[in-house]
């Protein structure tokens, strides 16, 4: 598949809310056009909810790197077990987690095109209330991305 993206405004990563880093949201501000999306780690393994919400603040999205968590959630036992109501797998359920979630988006990596077709195929059902609830009672504070002298003190 072939994609054109005509970039009309700066796509910043890991950037956090300023809180701990001021010059990040001074950055933003000297702008005279915002950056329409911040790429940072998330996914249903790590809470991000202080920066979605400062993103949706400024009508941003939130592009969700390492949605798989680095793949670990490929086989994740509770992902399986809410894709198989749905039929489908639990990298299916971890991506329409994250794209059933207002002003999210992901960029999902795979290396074959099967799992790049099944990566796209999440947008043909839709994940409950009760699977929701069980996805918010899994621990959220597991980072996978390390970005030794880059990363900002994280919310
Ligand atoms: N801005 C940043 O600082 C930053 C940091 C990290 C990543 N990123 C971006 O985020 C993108 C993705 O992140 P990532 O590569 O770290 O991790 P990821 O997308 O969370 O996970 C990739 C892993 O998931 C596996 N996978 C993907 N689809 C699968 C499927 N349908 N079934 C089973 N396994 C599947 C892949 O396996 P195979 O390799 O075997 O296909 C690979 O091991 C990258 O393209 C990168 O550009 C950005």
């Amino acid at each position: 598949m072939v994609m054109n993206v005509w970039m009309r405004s700066e796509m910043p990563s890991n950037w956090d809310t300023g809180t701990s880093t001021p010059r990040k949201c001074t950055a933003i501000k000297l702008k005279q056009e915002k950056p329409s999306t911040n790429q940072v780690e998330y996914h249903i393994l790590l809470d991000q909810d202080k920066l979605l919400s400062w993103i949706r603040d400024k009508e941003m999205f939130l592009t969700a790197c390492s949605p798989l968590a680095k793949g670990h959630l490929a086989y994740h036992p509770l992902l399986q077990e809410i894709g198989r109501k749905h039929g489908k797998n639990a990298t299916q359920v971890a991506l329409r987690w994250l794209i059933q979630q207002n002003q999210v988006a992901t960029v999902p990596k795979a290396s074959t095109h099967e799992k790049r077709r099944q990566n796209f195929a999440i947008f043909d059902f839709e994940l409950d209330q009760e699977d929701l609830e069980t996805i918010a009672r899994l621990d959220k504070d597991q980072r996978f991305v390390d970005l030794p002298g880059m990363a900002p003190d994280w919310d």
